[in-house]
């Protein structure tokens, strides 16, 4: 396979936004099952999700491509602490998604998006990274563990009730 790029998406191309909302979904469904995972959020949802991360500066949106196929892709913000944060950390790095299309996987592109995702939050001035995800998510569990992440709390998921984990890291650790 020739040489995979990351790069943001281009707010000026539909189907970039397209191609993300369906990855999304896809990730609904594959963490939540086919009926719950469409359930959750409509396919225009999704792409509003997309978009209002393209819309703001604490936000960004990263593709993995080869030429213009999109891979891959993850979504990040800075998000605010909440009242029942017990670290005194200001603004949390959040993954809010990321997704490896089936025939691109255990390529380290999922690998490549989170160094990337973690470059921009340490150039935004954040200091800690985290993700939600499925506790049953293996793949994505592994990840995170093998790049220094650690389960920091559970809870269930708001809309389906399905157990959930974070997973967050120093940013300031090597
Ligand atoms: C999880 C996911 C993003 C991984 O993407 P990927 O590009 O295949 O991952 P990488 O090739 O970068 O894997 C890096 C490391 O993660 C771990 N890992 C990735 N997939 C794994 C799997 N299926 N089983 C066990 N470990 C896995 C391994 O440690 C792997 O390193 P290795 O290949 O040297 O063993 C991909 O499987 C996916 O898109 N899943 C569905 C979407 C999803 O669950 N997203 C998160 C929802 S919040």
């Amino acid at each position: 396979m020739s040489t995979v790029r990351l790069r943001a998406l281009n707010p000026a191309a539909p189907s970039e936004i397209e191609r993300v909302a369906q990855g999304m979904q896809a990730t609904l469904i594959e963490v939540e099952g086919e009926a719950m995972g469409r359930a959750l959020h409509s396919l225009d949802w999704l792409r509003q999700r997309v978009q209002w991360h393209l819309d703001h500066a604490c936000a960004a949106v990263w593709l993995a491509v080869v030429d213009d196929e999109v891979l891959g892709h993850s979504l990040v913000r800075a998000e605010p602490a909440g009242p029942e944060e017990t670290l005194d950390t200001g603004y949390w790095g959040l993954i809010t998604t990321s997704y490896v299309w089936p025939a691109f996987r255990r390529r380290g592109i999922a690998r490549q998006l989170l160094l990337h995702d973690e470059a921009w939050m340490r150039a935004q001035g954040l200091s800690h990274a985290r993700t939600w995800t499925g506790a049953n998510n293996g793949p994505l569990i592994a990840l995170y563990e093998r790049a220094g992440y650690a389960i920091v709390q559970r809870a269930a998921h708001t809309g389906s009730g399905s157990p959930m984990v974070c997973l967050a890291r120093d940013l300031r650790l090597a």
